[in-house]
C-alpha cells in the first residue's frame, strides 16, 4: 500500500522546488562563459534571411530547432500543469522536452498523469525520461522500474541526472554514488532507448564524461554553472526545514561548479558522443555559440518555468523568440543552416581559456 504521508512530502517537494526557484535568486552568481566566446561577423552573407533554416536532428529525431526544454518537474498538481503547458509548445514548435524526476511515479501510481501529460499533449515530439543517478544504488530503482518510467512516456530517452551537490544540500537527500556508473551500464544496455546523461547546473568535466561514455550512455547533457543553481533553491529548503548544517553548504556551495561553456569545450574535446549544452542558456546567441563550438543541442529549463505557469501561448512566444534570435546568429554568420553554423570560426578570450587547453 502506498504511504500517503510519503506521497504528501513528494508533492510538497515538488511544490517547494517550483515556488522557491520562482520566488527566489536562485539564479547563480557566476556566468557560463559564453561570453569569452566571439564569433565572426560576416559582412556578406549571400543569403536572405527568411532562407535561415535551424532544422537539425539528434539521436534520430528531427527538431525544429535546436533546442530541449530542459528536465524540471513532475509529482505534483502545479507540475502537472507546468507540463501540460511545456507540451503542448514543444509539439506546436517540433522541439522537445525532458519531465523532471520520475522517482514520484513509481513511488504513488496517483502521481503518474503529473508526467504522462507531457506526452498526452505532446504526441509526436522528442520526450526524455527522468531519474537521478543516487536512485540507481543496489537496493534503490532496478532496471525494469526504469523500463516502466520510459514506457509510461512512450519516452525518445532517457536521462539520469548526476547531481551530488543537490543531493548533500536537499535536506531528503541521499549523497551516496558509490557504483553509479556500473548501474547506468547496466541500464543502458538494458533498455531500448538511448540514455543521456546530465548533470543539473553544474557541469561534467572530461573525466566525467568519458567514463559516462564507457557506461554507453548516448550522449551527455553538460548543465554547467552560469544559470539555475540548485544548491540555492536546496538551502532555501533546507533552511525552512531548520536543517542549518545543508542550508550551510548550499550557501558555500552556491557558485560551486564548471561554467557551461568550459564544461561544454572540455566533454566535446574528449568523448565521442553528441552533447546538449545547458545551464544558463538565456539567449539565441549563447545557443549559436554552443552549436559553433561542438554542441549537438541545447536545453533551457528555467526561464521556461515561469512561461508555463501562465500558458502554453507564453512557452511558445517565448520559444519562438529564442529561436528567432538563433536565426538572427545564423543569418550573422552567414550560415544558411545548423551544420553550417557549427562550422564556423569563433574565437576564446579570457577566464574561458584557463579552463579549457584546446
Ligand atoms: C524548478 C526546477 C526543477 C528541476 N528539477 C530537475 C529534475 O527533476 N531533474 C533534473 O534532471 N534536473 C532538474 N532541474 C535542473 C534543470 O534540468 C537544469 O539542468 C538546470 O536548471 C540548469 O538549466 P537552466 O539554467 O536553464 O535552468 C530542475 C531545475 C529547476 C529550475
Amino acid at each position: 500500500m502506498e504511504d500517503k504521508n510519503k506521497i504528501k512530502e513528494i508533492m510538497k517537494r515538488k511544490e517547494e522546488h517550483i515556488q522557491i526557484a520562482l520566488a527566489k535568486d536562485i539564479q547563480s552568481k557566476n556566468t557560463t562563459l559564453f561570453e569569452c566566446i566571439k564569433l565572426f561577423n560576416s559582412a556578406t552573407p549571400e543569403i536572405n534571411f527568411d532562407e535561415v533554416d535551424t532544422e537539425t536532428s539528434f539521436l534520430g529525431h528531427r527538431f525544429s530547432a535546436p533546442v530541449i526544454v530542459g528536465a524540471m518537474t513532475g509529482g505534483a498538481e502545479i507540475a502537472k500543469r507546468i507540463n501540460k503547458n511545456i507540451a503542448i509548445a514543444v509539439e506546436e514548435l517540433g522541439l522537445g522536452m525532458v519531465v523532471g524526476s520520475q522517482r514520484a511515479a513509481l513511488q504513488s501510481k496517483g502521481l503518474e498523469d503529473t508526467f504522462t501529460v507531457a506526452r498526452k499533449y505532446a504526441p509526436n515530439a522528442f520526450i526524455g525520461a527522468n531519474i537521478g543517478a543516487p536512485q540507481l544504488s543496489k537496493n534503490g530503482i532496478g532496471a525494469n522500474d526504469v523500463k516502466k518510467l520510459i514506457k509510461m512516456l512512450d519516452a525518445d530517452s532517457l536521462y539520469i541526472h548526476l547531481n551530488p551537490l543537490q543531493e548533500l544540500v536537499q535536506p531528503e537527500g541521499e549523497p551516496n554514488f558509490k557504483g553509479v556508473l556500473s548501474k547506468i551500464k547496466e541500464i543502458s544496455n538494458f533498455v531500448n532507448v538511448p540514455v543521456i546523461a546530465k548533470e543539473v547546473g553544474f557541469g561534467i568535466d572530461e573525466i566525467a564524461a568519458k567514463k559516462l561514455e564507457n557506461s554507453g550512455v548516448k550522449a551527455i547533457e553538460v548543465a554547467g554553472t552560469g544559470g539555475t543553481s540548485y544548491a540555492a533553491i536546496e538551502s532555501y529548503r533546507a533552511r525552512i526545514k531548520k536543517d542549518e548544517a545543508r542550508a550551510n553548504i548550499g550557501n558555500l556551495f552556491e557558485n560551486w561548479g564548471i561554467p557551461t561553456a568550459a564544461s561544454l569545450f572540455v566533454t566535446k574535446n574528449n568523448v565521442k558522443i553528441p552533447i546538449i549544452a545547458s545551464g544558463g542558456i538565456r539567449n539565441g546567441l549563447e545557443l549559436a555559440k554552443a552549436i559553433t563550438v561542438g554542441a549537438s543541442m541545447s536545453a533551457v529549463a528555467f526561464p521556461v518555468l515561469k512561461h508555463a505557469m501562465r500558458s502554453s501561448e507564453a512557452v511558445s512566444d517565448y520559444l519562438k523568440n529564442l529561436i528567432y534570435e538563433l536565426k538572427a546568429a545564423m543569418f550573422l554568420t552567414g550560415s544558411r543552416s545548423v551544420i553550417e553554423l557549427s562550422k564556423k570560426r569563433y574565437v576564446i578570450t579570457g577566464e574561458l581559456k584557463d579552463w579549457i587547453r584546446e
